[in-house]
């Protein structure tokens, strides 16, 4: 992976680290990657790509293995949709497997993506 810093503006001095293709990820298609120890998951719609946890906020299905589909991404494991230009809950568990885990799922973190040539570059914190 490739690390850039990008300046100016707003979030001066962001990390944003390449992470993937735009020639591999086909439009509705989504890729998990690591990066600095953190699952993340890159979706592309159209021509504009996101990032968000790749880890489901429910017991940890991993999200790549899902759907995306008009922008939500459906956990492979018990089904949970999160938008994924947000990151939120967009439809839970549903209740018999809330009252079996005592769980639910919460909203995901996303992060900043920046697209330069053929790459797609994700912020991460420093
Ligand atoms: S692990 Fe994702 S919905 Fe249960």
């Amino acid at each position: 992976m490739t690390e850039h810093e990008l300046a100016g503006g707003p979030g001066q001095g962001e990390r944003f680290i390449t992470c993937a293709k735009v020639s591999d990820l086909a439009d509705g298609s989504m890729v998990g990657v690591t990066v600095e120890g953190r699952q993340i998951l890159i979706g592309r719609m159209g021509g504009d790509f996101y990032a968000m946890d790749a880890v489901c906020s429910h017991l940890s299905g991993y999200l790549p293995k899902g759907r995306l589909e008009k922008g939500v991404v459906t956990c492979p494991v018990h089904g949970a949709q999160f938008d994924i230009t947000t990151g939120r809950v967009v439809k839970n568990v549903g209740m018999s497997i809330r009252m079996a885990t005592r769980r639910e799922a919460t909203d995901l973190k996303t992060y900043k993506v920046k697209v330069v040539g053929d790459e797609v570059l994700v912020a991460v914190n420093r």
